[in-house]
């Protein structure tokens, strides 16, 4: 049973939602999604010019297959991270995919449906802060741009863990800030001023989406500051490489 969602708040501006905690920032987070998992795949390689394959196809390169066995993708979504997992393990490998919106994960599924791989990649909705899965049942745990959604990190991060078996990577894709001045300039040209003027021009947008993406990626933890919080939850180690100088980072964390 899919469960129904209740009817959440209207932020006053889509920034605010980056700031808000807890449930209020859920249900806003569930608003958005839902309202843009149907065109989510064809905005994503528009925006970022095609770029989001290379950066995922990257994330899969830090996967040490020599772990094997069982992945879990967090914030799956429109199912491009699970696929790419999926491919990566080969026929031994056993891919699970959870995403808390509804709308995004049956995208995923109807893709793993296409490419026929319904009996290799199971999906569920399921909130990261709450993991549904034993302990130390995968050997790998992905999440591509899905972090910077969540309300609760630290706990997502501890929930994270507690299902990694010892060892096992936790590999964490996501936008983080330009190393260069110039960059940042650019990039904040581009998020601040482009990016919602797409939205609001050219897609005609009425979520507030193309607001709150560069607003969450600002208020989003630098690669340090990311390093230093998957330390706190407990990791034994994390390092972390930058893509297109720093507009996205690969935090890769080992139990
Ligand atoms: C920007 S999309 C990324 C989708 C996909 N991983 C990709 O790289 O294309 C972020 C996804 O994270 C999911 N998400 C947000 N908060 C979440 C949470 N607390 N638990 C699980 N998934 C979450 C959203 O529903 C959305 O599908």
């Amino acid at each position: 049973m899919v469960p129904t969602l209740e009817q959440p708040p209207k932020p006053d501006t889509a920034q605010s939602v980056s700031t808000w905690t807890g449930q209020a920032r859920e249900q806003a987070v569930q608003r958005m999604f839902t309202a843009i998992a149907g065109f989510y795949d064809l905005n994503n390689s528009l925006l970022s010019f095609g770029l989001h394959h290379h950066w995922k196809k990257r994330a899969m390169q830090c996967i040490s297959t020599a772990n094997g066995g069982r992945a879990l993708d967090l914030g799956a979504g429109t199912g491009d991270l699970a696929i790419l997992l999926d491919q990566q393990l080969g026929q031994t490998g056993q891919v699970v995919a959870a995403d808390l919106n509804e709308a995004m994960l049956r995208v995923g599924l109807d893709k793993v449906k296409n490419k026929g791989l319904s009996d290799r990649i199971s999906c569920f909705q399921m909130n990261a802060e709450h993991l549904t899965f034993q302990d130390k049942s995968f050997d790998t745990v992905t999440a591509g741009f899905c972090i910077r959604n969540v309300g609760n990190r630290s706990q997502a991060f501890t929930e994270i863990r507690r299902v990694l078996k010892p060892g096992g990577q936790f590999v964490c894709l996501e936008f983080s800030q330009p190393t260069t001045s110039i960059l940042r300039k650019l990039y904040d040209w581009y998020s601040f001023r482009l990016l919602p003027w797409i939205g609001t021009v050219v897609a005609r947008d009425g979520t507030g989406v193309y607001e709150y993406l560069p607003a969450s990626i600002r208020t989003f933890p630098d690669q340090e500051r990311l390093r230093e919080l998957l330390l706190k939850a407990g990791f034994q180690r994390v390092d972390y490489q930058n893509l297109s100088g720093g507009i996205v980072a690969i935090h890769i964390a080992v139990k």
